[in-house]
């Protein structure tokens, strides 16, 4: 992580992506399978939109470049899969990161087939089957927003999380408390915390 000095030397795009950078997001690789072909691609732009549309909607961004992207499109469903904290070889693969050390990326996990037929990664937290309802293109990046067909659940865990450009995980993390001082976990995470619970805490951030 560069410092505050540093950062102001960036251009404008370049102080957006180190802001960005900062965000911890966890990590899904999204599936198609149909007539165009089947495919896989990582990110961490799943995000929920709305759940009291007439269908749940999600977005996800996709480069134009991802050579996944028009088959994704193509298709007009895919799968998000969210990824549990020990698949990162799989975020690895379906980024292009693992060079050709597991053949197809698609032979390195288990997979089923979904209610609408795209793969469904076992193993991780769940995966939504999305029907594409619209897309839009914002610079570089397709923005797809998919209607959740059908939802399953894998396994529960801990997430696998993407920040500052490295991979992490909330495993061993409790939570922090609420705003009236309320511990909402078993397990704190707070500087200045004494064995007999006084403290004077400061919440790590
Ligand atoms: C943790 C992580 C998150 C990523 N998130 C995105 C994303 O949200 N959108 C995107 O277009 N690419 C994202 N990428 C990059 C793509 O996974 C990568 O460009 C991939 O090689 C595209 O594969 P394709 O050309 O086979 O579709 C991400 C990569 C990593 C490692």
């Amino acid at each position: 992580m560069k410092n505050d000095v540093e950062n102001h030397k960036l251009n404008s795009r370049d102080r957006f992506l180190e802001a960005m950078s900062r965000l911890s997001s966890a990590v899904s690789v999204v599936t198609s399978d149909g007539a165009i072909g089947r495919v896989g691609v990582t990110v961490s732009s799943l995000v929920s939109v709305s759940a009291d549309s007439a269908k749940p909607t999600v977005l996800v961004c996709i480069h134009k470049s991802s050579s996944s992207c028009p088959v994704i499109l193509g298709n007009g469903v895919f799968c998000a899969n969210i990824l549990a904290h020990d698949q990162l070889h799989v975020a690895d693969a379906f980024a292009g990161r693992a060079g050709n050390q597991y053949g197809s990326k698609f032979a390195l996990a288990t997979w089923s087939s979904g209610k609408i037929g795209v793969p469904r990664l076992v193993g991780s937290l769940a995966a939504l089957e999305c029907r594409i309802a619209d897309q839009k293109v914002i610079g570089q990046h397709h923005v797809i927003f998919g209607e959740v067909q059908n939802i399953l659940f894998g396994v529960s865990g801990s997430p696998l999380i993407y920040s500052s450009r490295k991979y992490a995980t909330t495993a061993g993390l409790g939570h922090l408390a609420n705003s009236l001082g309320k511990i909402t976990s078993e397990k704190m995470l707070f500087e200045g915390e004494r064995v007999d619970g006084t403290n004077d805490r400061t919440a790590i951030c």
